[in-house]
């Protein structure tokens, strides 16, 4: 069996009187993609919030590389590895793509105080290897001719390939895609599919929470279903798919919200 790169184990986050996500355990092997999908509302990009510490769990374990993570800064999980994109593109708009890109890097020697004045040369080096690096990652996602636009004049889809080509310059080791196929038309959506695949085959390993279940389908190694914050069903994506729990967890049936 792969070795496992996070494990949760009996997580909860409420708001108030919500129980957002409610006793999730789940396992991601190392260099596999695994699908997240539940309706609105399921508690899906909280699991994410929770996993890279954005917040912090009631309760649970989240182990990611064989070390306890939950109580971590954001900043010290993604300086392991842990990196994940955001439901809505978080780039900056005034900014260039190569800029916005460089700013996707961690531990930047340019970024300590005295580094301009002690190691200038050093600095501007290591500043054309991370240049290097981002232009390397917009080609691979072909968008290293909009290198010098304004990230503001990207489509929708351009925005979350940006969004995730900015997580890669921090060097993940396990990337969390938050809806990466939302607002992506389906030509680029098919070619993203691919590129997608070629990270898996790099050796990323890859949780990704989707609505479009063609391509959640397409991707993923192994599937889990939230439903008001709970696992509904886990395991391989087609029979997953056809549980009939499912299903009515889509549907509404038994829910609160339903007449
Ligand atoms: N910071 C917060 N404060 C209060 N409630 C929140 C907060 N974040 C999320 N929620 C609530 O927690 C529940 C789960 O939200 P979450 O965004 O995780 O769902 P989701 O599965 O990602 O949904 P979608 O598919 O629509 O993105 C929702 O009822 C949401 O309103
Ligand atoms: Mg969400």
């Amino acid at each position: 069996m792969a070795n496992e790169i996070l494990r949760i184990e009996g997580v909860r986050k409420g708001f108030g009187g919500l129980k957002a996500v409610d006793n999730c355990s789940l396992s991601v092997p190392e260099r596999t993609i695994v699908g997240l999908i539940g309706p609105n509302g399921a508690g899906k990009s909280t699991l994410f919030d929770l996993i890279s510490g954005f917040i912090k769990p009631d309760a649970g374990n989240i182990i990611f590389s064989g070390k306890e993570i939950v109580g971590l800064p954001a900043y010290r999980i993604a300086g392991m590895g842990l990196i994940r994109t955001f439901q809505i593109p978080r780039a900056l708009m005034r900014m260039t793509v190569l800029e916005n890109m460089m700013l996707g890097s961690q531990n930047q020697l340019g970024e300590m105080i005295l580094a301009p004045i002690i190691r200038h040369g050093r600095v501007k080096a290591e500043e054309r290897a991370i240049e290097k690096k981002a232009e390397d990652i917009l080609k691979f996602f072909d968008l290293l001719r909009m290198r010098d636009e304004y990230a503001g004049s990207m489509s929708g889809g351009q925005k979350k390939m940006l969004e995730m080509a900015r997580a890669l310059m921090a060097n993940p080791r396990l990337l969390l895609l938050d809806e990466p196929f939302a607002g992506v038309n389906p030509a680029l959506s098919e070619r993203l599919i691919e590129k997608i695949k070629l990270l898996r085959k790099s050796g990323l390993t890859i949780m990704i929470i989707e609505h479009a279940i063609p391509y959640v389908l397409a991707l993923s190694d192994e599937l889990y279903v939230l439903n008001k914050g709970a696992i509904l069903a886990s395991g391989q994506p087609d029979k997953v798919i056809s549980d009939s729990r499912v299903f009515e967890a889509y549907l509404g049936v038994g829910s609160d919200a339903q007449p």
